[in-house]
């Protein structure tokens, strides 16, 4: 079966989904995006994906192509196309639309583009210890407003091949001052060498991921406290337990750090515990209503 996209008002099979060559996503990386996990029908943390999406619109100044029930409807009916019954990614994709390659904003009514696919993903892991994997570190080489959720990725994927090419999963970004900011496509999180639970705090140098914040909230019925405080990297290489939050890698506990091992290379229990509540958090819950 064919995938099916969404593009400006219309369903195509993928191949046959265009935009045009003005369009400013593409010409000048002037759009935003989300990503949202779909797990038997449920979209998980939607509503912190919906508002960041908003927030990011707001932030750069791009209007809203549709309403967010309407948007709800495309993101139901392109689930829907695309047969994702178990597991499964859905990406918006919104930019300032076509017009004239000027750096400046286009006229007035120039209709932003708003592009929605969904891919299948294998099934949502069940064993903690396989989904373990190593990361690498090296400098943040991203601009100022981290906070926004931008197309504007290259950093990032020349961190993430920089990461692959070593063998490992992602990059851990470290900042001017030594200290660790995130990963190329994820939060990090780590139980410091005094056992306390830290991840760094929400500013324009992070993403804030919807993840890190579902996660944050479950940590009360886990009886667990966070320290919303950053570490460095010499922090994060003396850490007990270290794992990473996103959309698609949920609680990913992280047992290599440039082949090194963390503590004595096994999954630790916060990490497992917190994998456990969030794989609860992602398949507790009830498919949203067609
Ligand atoms: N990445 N930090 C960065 C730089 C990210 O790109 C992401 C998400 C996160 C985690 O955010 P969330 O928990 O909301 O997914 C943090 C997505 C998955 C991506 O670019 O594919």
């Amino acid at each position: 079966m064919s995938r099916i996209a969404y593009v400006n008002g219309r369903y195509l099979p993928l191949a046959a989904a265009q935009i045009r060559v003005e369009d400013r996503g593409f010409l000048f990386g002037d759009g935003i995006y989300e990503v949202v996990y779909v797990n038997r029908g449920r979209f998980v943390d939607a509503e912190k994906h919906l508002a960041r999406l908003e927030r990011s619109l707001r932030e750069v100044r791009i209007a809203m192509p549709v309403g967010r029930p309407a948007l709800e409807g495309i993101l139901r009916e392109i689930v829907e196309r695309n047969r994702i019954r178990d597991s499964g990614l859905i990406y918006i994709q919104i930019t300032r639309g076509a017009a004239r390659r000027e750096h400046v904003f286009p006229q007035a009514g120039t209709r932003p583009t708003l592009v929605v696919t969904a891919r299948a993903l294998a099934s949502f892991p069940k064993d903690v210890d396989t989904w373990a994997t190593g990361i690498v570190t090296g400098p943040d080489q991203r601009w100022a407003r981290c906070d926004i959720k931008t197309v504007n990725l290259l950093p990032n994927v020349l961190a993430k091949q920089a990461a692959k090419e070593a063998g490992a999963f992602e990059m851990a970004l470290v900042d001017e001052a030594g200290m660790v900011t995130e990963c190329a496509s994820s939060n990090i999180w780590i139980v410091d060498a005094a056992g306390r639970l830290r991840t760094r705090p929400l500013g324009h140098d992070i993403l804030p991921g919807c993840t890190r914040a579902a996660l944050a909230e479950l940590l009360g019925g886990e009886r667990l406290t966070l320290e919303e405080r950053a570490f460095s990297l010499d922090d994060l290489r003396a850490a007990r337990e270290v794992f990473i939050t996103s959309a698609t890698s949920f609680v990913r506990p992280i047992t290599r750090i440039d082949g090194a091992t963390v503590g004595e290379g096994e999954v630790g229990p916060v990490t497992r515990q917190l994998f456990a509540a969030f794989s609860r958090h992602v398949q507790g819950g009830l498919p949203n209503a067609a």
